[in-house]
């Protein structure tokens, strides 16, 4: 009888060891996900942060006049008319003077950027969003360079 309790007795440490340590492991294992979620969502906060990097590298190696004809070749000017407006699509002249103030929280060559590669997240008032959307797959890295520095050229009206 006395043989038998001290035997349970004796178990229930072990039974509390290995509870404890699974809790701990789960905890772990838990913590970890959180962890690398918040990494995840730190990550996802900052797109600005990045547009700007990328537009800033791009326009340090952009050719305005390369960009000038490249603007008939992807044929944006037939929305885009140079030298006159329309109700198609706003007109590039002045664009660098209003480039900055379109989109508070972009510079001036992110907006002219994200315009291009990511038109439907911003729309300019008064237009729809009816520019098109796969630039960013069809247009080559020096093309899109050289087509900001040709739009941030563009200032008077
Ligand atoms: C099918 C018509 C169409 C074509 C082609 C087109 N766009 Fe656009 N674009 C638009 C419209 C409509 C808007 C205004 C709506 C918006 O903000 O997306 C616009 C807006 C823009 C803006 C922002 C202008 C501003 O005043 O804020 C830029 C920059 C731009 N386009 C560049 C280009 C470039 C560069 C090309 C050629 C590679 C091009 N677009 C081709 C229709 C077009």
């Amino acid at each position: 009888m006395t043989d038998a309790g001290t035997k349970r007795n004796a178990g229930l440490p072990v039974a509390i060891f290995v509870t404890v340590v699974l809790i701990l492991l789960i905890g772990g294992v838990f913590l970890l996900e959180v962890f690398s979620f918040s990494e995840e969502a730190a990550l996802s906060s900052a797109p600005d942060e990045d547009i700007e990097a990328r537009a800033a590298a791009l326009l340090a190696q952009g050719d305005a006049t390369r960009g000038a004809v490249l603007i008939e070749t992807y044929q944006c000017a037939a929305c885009h008319v140079i030298g006159a407006e329309n109700n198609i699509a706003p007109p590039f002249a002045g664009l660098a003077d209003r480039a900055e103030a379109r989109h508070p929280s972009l510079s001036a060559a992110a907006y002219v950027y994200e315009s291009i590669v990511n038109p439907a997240a911003f729309i300019v008032e008064g237009f729809q969003n009816s520019m098109v959307q796969n630039f960013k797959d069809r247009v080559t890295d020096q093309d899109l360079a050289d087509l900001m520095a040709y739009l941030l050229t563009q200032t008077g009206s």
